[in-house]
């Protein structure tokens, strides 16, 4: 797939004037970050692995495993066919362990020719915080909840080195060595459904913020879990602005007015960050309980919120020594990206790319993308992808693209939104100093 979205980008329509001088801004603006962070401490950590928690912002294929496959035409930018994953392509998790010389991670329940050598991934699509009331099917909150994700974690340890010392062989080359489990970096991206749960059960702001101090409580005990089953480097997203996905707009209407200038409802927003400042007090202190780990919380809020509010300023990637977007990854990934521009505008943040029924957002309750109508006594798909949805920030009206997952990648891993300011790579160190 990747020589096809190559050739994509180089004959990608040139960039207008107004363009260029935003791109001559941009490129000056990392010129200096560049040489001001370029200090002499900064050796990366060598993380083996990534273990990760978390919903669909993060599912990797758990899903998919666990009960239904996502569908076409998900995956089809990047894999070029549905990859577990809910978007048109990579999730920012992909970018990240791309960053750091790992491979993409396998689903921890997906049994067919997954590789955990280099880590896995717990995180199943719609879970949440709490464990869920009854089944996924009446519920749509997943079974498989954080407390279970660290439960089944510890059951990975286990079981991955019974049978890396006992059986050996293949398994050597599929499982992780047992010392990677103490230098692995542990991410955690939940907490989205536990907020839209509420106001899906016709809830008030008022009564999804009181159970927020639970929410906290057991996501501390999971990373406590984690920690004493030798854990020390966390990574923690905060939660997305919810108010301006468009399934939340589209769903609730009354709840949703109203919005802010970028389209947003308030409300929901305030209370992503209402939970987002109640996350960031329970991560200081997890810091001040375990003085060996390293915690990172990181504001991907602020990447998601700036991405909205300014789609159509920002957009795509071009390097400007090749034209395409792939090789500039792991050097984006550096510190030193100032020469991976910026070109493109996103379109309107609120429409969504594959979905169905046109119209102010493109999203149909019933029929998401890859739903499927009858035709004649024929099944035809329905929820399709528009033409370019590199161009696009909303996938399916509740998941972000390929290409707008890579943007709030790039906006997070070079630290600057994240608590304390270090880069992934470096997010071993404890409030920035040394190890
Ligand atoms: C599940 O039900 C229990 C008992 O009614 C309740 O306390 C809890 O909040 C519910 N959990 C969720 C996720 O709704
Ligand atoms: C993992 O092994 C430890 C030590 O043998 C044991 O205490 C623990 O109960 C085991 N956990 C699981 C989930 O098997
Ligand atoms: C598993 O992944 C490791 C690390 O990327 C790689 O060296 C190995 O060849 C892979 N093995 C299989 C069977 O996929
Ligand atoms: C929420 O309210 C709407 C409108 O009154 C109703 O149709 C829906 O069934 C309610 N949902 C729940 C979970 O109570
Ligand atoms: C369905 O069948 C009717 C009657 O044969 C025909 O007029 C119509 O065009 C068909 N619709 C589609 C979408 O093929």
């Amino acid at each position: 797939m990747a020589p096809s979205r190559r050739r994509r980008r180089c004959t990608a329509a040139p960039p207008t004037t107004a363009k260029l001088v935003l791109l001559l801004v941009v490129l000056l603006l990392q010129l200096s970050e560049g040489a001001s962070s370029d200090g002499g401490s900064d050796a990366p950590c060598d993380f083996p692995a990534i273990f990760n928690f978390g919903d669909s912002n993060s599912d990797t294929g758990g899903l998919s495993a666990l009960i239904a496959v996502v569908p076409p035409p998900f995956g089809r930018t990047y894999f070029g066919m549905p990859a577990g994953r809910f978007s048109d392509g990579r999730l920012t998790i992909d970018f990240m362990a791309q960053s750091l010389g790992i491979r993409y991670l396998s689903a921890y329940l997906d049994s067919v020719g997954s590789n955990f050598s280099q880590g896995a991934n717990f995180a199943t699509a719609a879970a949440s915080i709490r464990p869920a009331n009854g089944s996924i099917f009446v519920s749509g909150i997943s079974p498989i909840s954080l407390d279970v994700q660290t439960s089944q974690f510890e059951q990975f340890i286990n079981r991955s080195q019974f049978v890396y010392s006992n059986i050996g062989g293949i398994y050597r080359e599929i499982l992780p060595k047992a010392e990677y489990f103490s230098r692995a970096l542990y991410t955690f991206d939940i907490g989205q459904n536990d907020l839209t749960m509420g106001y899906f059960d016709n809830m008030s702001t008022e009564q999804v913020e009181a159970y927020v101090p639970d929410l906290m409580e057991r996501f501390s005990a999971a990373i406590q879990k984690v920690y004493s089953l030798g854990g020390r480097y966390f990574w923690v997203h905060n939660t997305a602005p919810l108010g301006c996905l468009t399934y939340a707009v589209v769903l609730l209407p009354k709840l949703a007015a109203p919005r802010d200038d970028a389209g947003c409802s308030v409300a929901y927003n305030a209370a992503a960050r209402f939970f987002n400042a109640r996350l960031r007090e329970t991560v200081d202190r997890l810091r001040a309980a375990l003085p060996d780990a390293a915690l990172t919380y990181v504001d991907v809020y602020s990447a998601k919120y700036r991405l909205i509010s300014q789609a159509k300023q920002l957009g795509t990637y071009v390097d400007l020594t090749t034209g395409a977007g792939e090789e500039t990854l792991e050097i984006a990934a550096g510190l030193k990206n100032w020469w991976v521009l910026f070109v493109a505008g996103f379109g309107d943040p609120l429409l969504v790319c594959c979905g169905y029924g046109g119209g102010e957002y493109n999203f149909d309750r019933d029929i998401r993308c890859g739903g499927k109508v009858e035709v004649n006594g024929t099944s035809v798909l329905a929820g399709k992808s528009c033409d370019d949805p590199s161009r696009s920030v909303s996938w399916d009206g509740v998941h972000f693209t390929e290409a707008a997952n890579r943007f709030v990648f790039e906006l997070i891993v070079g630290g600057k939104l994240s608590d304390p300011p270090v880069p992934l790579r470096q997010a071993c160190r404890r409030g920035g100093g040394g190890r």
